[in-house]
């Protein structure tokens, strides 16, 4: 008699050698009692499409996408949840007959951790820095959240302009040229959506945009999400957070999605996280 194997399920990316998502699931699956089997997969721009076929006609049971291929899985999928059709990017794979369904679970995420620092987002002025894909993955969750205006700063302004106007079905968007934010006032939340740290460059922020009462969160987490947040302690903010709680909400999210429920301490997974990440 064969023993029945555990579903599988991936996280393609590149690179991905470093992912924390094998880790984040195995120790999901161990407190709902559910045996998986997660791995970390290499695949390019060039190989998604074929790679995602592949894996489908193997039997994946589904999977998570991550940098640089979040916007590439989008066009890659049967049929695109509110989510991911909204901000073009796809971090989820959920596995249909005939192909893949993407979601995008990083604004639910991000909206679950901002909810564990004890953040209120109703009726919130929040500030996002960034208008690219990671930007736009958040955006409709926070204004489901309750977010009664973002401003947008973007280094280029014409990506701010745009990110505002496909987005206009969200909420209020304002885009905001990055010259312009030293007379925007303070806000009592301002995120780092941007890939400056990954390249190396340094943030040229106002000390003026976060409040002595603001809260500063990166999506980035360990040393990517260190220069903003030093700048955001040093500017006076009250609250610092790097993206470490965001990527295991985002985890738990699409858990939910394949296995119908949520593991029960995301809290326990993040602390245990904090002594092996980066
Ligand atoms: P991701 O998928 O991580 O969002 P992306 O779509 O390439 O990556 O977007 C990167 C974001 O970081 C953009 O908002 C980019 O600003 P531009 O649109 O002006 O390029 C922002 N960014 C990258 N390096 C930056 C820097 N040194 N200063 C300010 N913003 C930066």
């Amino acid at each position: 008699m064969s023993e029945s194997r555990p579903p599988r399920f991936a996280v393609f990316g590149q690179p991905i050698a470093h992912s924390l998502s094998p880790r984040i699931h195995a120790l999901f699956g161990a407190q709902c009692r559910i045996a998986l089997d997660y791995r970390a997969i290499e695949l390019s721009p060039a190989d998604l499409a074929a790679g995602l076929a592949r894996f489908h006609a193997e039997g994946l049971a589904g999977a998570n996408v991550t940098l640089p291929l979040k916007e590439l899985a989008a066009q890659a999928c049967i049929e695109l949840t509110p989510a991911a059709r909204l901000s073009g990017a796809v971090n989820t794979l959920i596995r249909r007959a005939e192909g893949w369904c993407g979601d995008n679970t990083d604004g639910a995420g991000l909206v679950a951790d901002l909810g564990r620092l004890g953040l209120r987002l109703a009726g919130a002025r929040v500030l996002m820095l960034g208008a690219g894909g990671a930007a736009r993955g958040v955006v409709p969750a926070l204004f489901d959240a309750g977010v009664a205006e973002l401003v947008v700063a973007n280094r280029s302004a014409e990506r701010a302009l745009a990110l505002a106007a496909d987005l206009a079905c969200c909420g209020p968007i304002n885009p905001c040229r990055w010259d312009e934010l030293a007379s925007r006032g303070a806000f009592g939340l301002i995120l780092n959506a941007t890939s400056a740290a990954r390249s190396g460059a340094a943030l040229v922020l106002p000390p003026s945009a976060v409040g002595t009462a603001g809260t500063a969160y990166d999506l980035s987490y360990g040393a990517a999400a260190e220069p903003f947040l030093a700048w955001a302690r040093a500017a006076g903010a009250s609250t610092l957070a790097d993206g470490l709680g965001m990527l295991v909400e985002q985890a738990a999210e699409a858990f939910q999605r394949w296995h119908g429920l949520r593991p029960p301490d995301t809290a326990a997974v993040l602390a245990q996280l904090r002594e092996v990440a980066p």
